[in-house]
């Protein structure tokens, strides 16, 4: 049996795992993507994704059977093409010009009997109403007539060793029982697990749901965080004692706020479907919403009341934030809540002082430095923030070290510590 190729359009933190899991399980791999200084660092065997270490890049790489590509016409001939472009917001409502692009770009390499997989997040209805004409006009051919088509949502959690694409069980979809059967089957070959959907629109609404369940769950505990501050109640040490109940509860924990590609985005591709099909509101979503942007300044605000109460104005004060990346383990900056508490700071007037071993080549924002963590530079910082807590940094030594550290994840402890 010839070796089936597989085009995988985005080289993100979606698309490139996929592409690397497919060329170990056999598969002539094409990655596109527009950005072109990724591409050739991708060809240099140098991995931007945590999840991929640069010796497996390399391994693909030597192959023979993966092709990072900036064209187009490298996906001719392909079997199967996942698309996995940003799905982000424009204004506050949904931007699908990275689908519309790629799909256009792509359309004229379609063939019959291909078949084409949406991964990015998106509204329900997306597949079927603006990818399948897209690709019609482009391409002259029908689906379900004369390709297969569908949708299968990634759940990938960056920096998660345990959870990871392979033993994930992964949604499938198909605009029929044929592109159903095509998408299962490509799945199979990459994941232990398929969870095969009635129709697209259930597996697009399935991703919306998961990412909104955190959204809303994470406002909660933190709404009540503030609250339970003011009452003089350890929030955290009551979520651990829930969490013992074997049955109907699930731990969500406090934080500084939501960042990321999903949380802060994906709920929204839902409210604004529901109030453009039904004029209505998902009140839950907004609220939610709300609730976490509200966090990064309520965390800044947190810290200046600290400082006050030992003496120290926050005009000028050096403040030395731990982590930058909107998670833990990861580099990953985009919509970081600890760049709106580095904002917030500055604003109020401290110095702000960061550290964050994840950055590789990442633009820091113009106010921010960014240091090593080092005795000294915690001996000289008014307070410590832990805003995203990595696993490799070395809380002795800023417990050890810090005059003040306000905690946003529970990780310290110590006289010389406030938690959120
Ligand atoms: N990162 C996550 O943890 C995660 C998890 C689940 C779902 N998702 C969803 O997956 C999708 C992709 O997210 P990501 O995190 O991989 O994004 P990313 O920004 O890391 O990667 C996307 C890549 O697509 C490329 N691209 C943009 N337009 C293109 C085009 N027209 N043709 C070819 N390449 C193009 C970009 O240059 C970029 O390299 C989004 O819809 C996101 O919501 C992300």
């Amino acid at each position: 049996m010839p070796t089936e190729k597989l085009v995988v359009v985005g080289q993100g933190y979606v698309g490139l795992p996929l592409a690397i899991r497919a060329v170990e399980a056999g598969f002539d791999v094409v990655g596109i993507d527009v950005d072109t200084s990724r591409v050739k660092r991708l060809g240099a065997g140098e991995s931007f994704v945590e999840d991929i270490s640069s010796n497996r890049l390399a391994a693909a790489l030597a192959t023979g059977r993966y092709r990072p590509s900036s064209t187009y016409a490298d996906a001719s001939g392909f079997d199967v093409c996942v698309i996995s472009v940003p799905t982000p917001l424009r204004d506050g409502t949904p931007d699908l010009g990275h689908v519309e692009q790629s799909a256009a770009a792509l359309a004229p390499y379609l063939r019959p009997g291909c078949t084409v997989i949406l991964e990015s997040t998106t509204y329900p209805g997306t597949t079927e109403e603006l990818l399948r004409p897209l690709l019609e006009q482009g391409s002259g051919l029908h689906s379900p007539k004369d390709f297969h088509l569908g949708y299968s949502p990634e759940r990938i959690d960056p920096g998660n060793s345990i959870w990871r694409l392979e033993n994930t069980p992964k949604v499938v979809s198909g605009l029929d029982a044929a592109a159903l059967s095509k998408v299962d089957a490509f799945y199979r070959r990459i994941v232990d697990r398929t969870v095969a959907v009635d129709s697209t629109r259930v597996a697009e609404l399935t991703k919306l749901i998961e990412n909104t369940f955190r959204q809303v769950n994470i406002a909660l505990v933190n709404e009540l965080t503030m609250l339970t501050h003011h009452l003089d109640i350890d929030i955290w040490q009551a979520i651990d004692a829930a969490a013992t109940k074997p049955f109907g509860f699930m731990a969500f924990r406090p934080g500084p706020g939501v960042g990321g590609h999903c949380l802060p985005i994906d709920p929204c591709y839902l409210s604004w479907q529901v109030k453009r099909t039904l004029n209505r509101q998902f009140r839950f979503v907004e609220l939610a919403n709300d609730i976490n942007h509200a966090m990064p300044e309520h965390v800044a605000h947190r810290v200046m009341i600290g400082l006050s109460d030992r003496g120290r104005p926050i005009r000028d004060a050096r403040v030395l934030l731990l982590g930058l990346a909107y998670k833990r383990n990861t580099g990953d900056m985009r919509d970081s809540p600890a760049l709106a508490v580095a904002d917030q700071l500055t604003r109020l007037g401290a110095r702000v002082n960061a550290v964050e071993p994840y950055a590789g080549l990442q633009p820091i924002p113009d106010d921010v430095t960014l240091v090593s963590l080092t005795e000294r530079e915690i001996r000289e910082a008014d307070a410590v923030v832990v805003v995203t807590d990595h696993d490799d940094l070395d809380y002795d030594l800023v417990v050890r070290s810090a005059r003040y550290i306000f905690d946003a994840r529970n990780r310290c402890a110590g006289p010389n510590v406030e938690h959120l």
